[in-house]
């Protein structure tokens, strides 16, 4: 590695926003030494729609938040933790999380050097393991409603950072590159890549689906999952970008799953 940690690679917002070609988002850059949960952050900001495009980060999140009521855990500079604020957009509940899966996939595997996947619905995968989550949150603001996404990269976690349960399908991108992860280029990358992909989707949303089948690590394979606490089975044939994940159930007939409702299990 050409760093350690003991040289702290600190996020500074001009050097984010310095020749950024974006369009829409990362107009607007704030840096937290640390807060609760950057997502809070920038709901704040969401009644007012000059703060479209708003991204937050932060060092150090003291409650961050997963998908399904988990905790996001990362030690002070270890990873990038990203919030960007969209005060209106034409994606829908299932197609937003897709596009931001997408991105951040891109940003990861060029970082990394090698291609990330994604696990549905938005789970961003290197060899394997999970490397990054995506958070996506609403607010409604008097007649429409604001998103938040949530972005949570692990960059410089080594083995011993990851609690036992974890270690098998948790990585960071330092362990799986071998090198010492620079989180502004990879910052500048991800948010010219959720700038470019939220574009896309929303001109063309089978883009985004003609993408995701090229990263996804269940398309073509059995998989089970648990949807409003009942179990289910099948090969995954593809996905709908109103619906959801689309299997071909192991008891017969093809069904939809809302990514909201969904949780991907284990074989047993
Ligand atoms: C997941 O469970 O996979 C989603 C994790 C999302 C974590 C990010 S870190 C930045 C933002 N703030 C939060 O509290 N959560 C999201």
């Amino acid at each position: 590695m050409t760093k350690t940690k003991s040289v702290p690679d600190l996020l500074d917002p001009d050097k984010i926003k310095s020749n950024l070609k974006t369009k829409r988002i990362g107009k607007k850059v704030i840096v937290y030494a640390s807060t609760a949960s950057t997502n809070n952050v920038a709901a704040e900001y969401a009644k007012n729609n000059t703060n479209d495009g708003l991204v937050v980060l932060a060092e150090e999140q003291i409650s961050g938040r997963g998908r399904g009521g988990n905790r996001w855990l990362s030690a002070k500079g270890d990873s990038i933790l990203c919030s960007i604020l969209l005060t209106q957009c034409k994606l829908n509940t299932e197609l937003l999380p897709l596009t931001i899966a997408t991105a951040t996939a891109e940003a990861v595997g060029k970082c990394a050097k090698t291609e990330a996947k994604i696990k549905w619905p938005n789970d961003v995968i290197l060899n394997n393991k999970k490397v990054a989550g995506i958070l996506v949150e609403s607010k409604k603001i008097v007649r429409h409603i604001a998103y938040v996404i949530g972005i949570g990269i692990n960059c410089h976690q080594h083995k011993k950072d990851f609690p036992a349960d974890l270690l098998k399908t948790a990585t960071s991108i330092d362990i799986e590159s071998g090198t010492f992860t620079d989180r502004i280029s990879l910052t500048k990358r991800l948010l010219t890549s959720v700038d470019h992909w939220l574009a896309t989707a929303e001109n063309d949303e089978k883009k985004i689906v003609e993408h995701w089948q090229k990263l996804s690590t269940q398309l073509n394979h059995h998989i089970a999952l648990v949807y409003n606490k009942k179990r289910f089975a099948g090969h995954c044939i593809g996905i709908d970008p109103q619906q959801g994940l689309v299997l071909q159930l192991d008891t017969g007939g093809i069904r939809m799953f809302h990514a909201a409702q969904t949780t991907i299990v284990r074989e047993k």
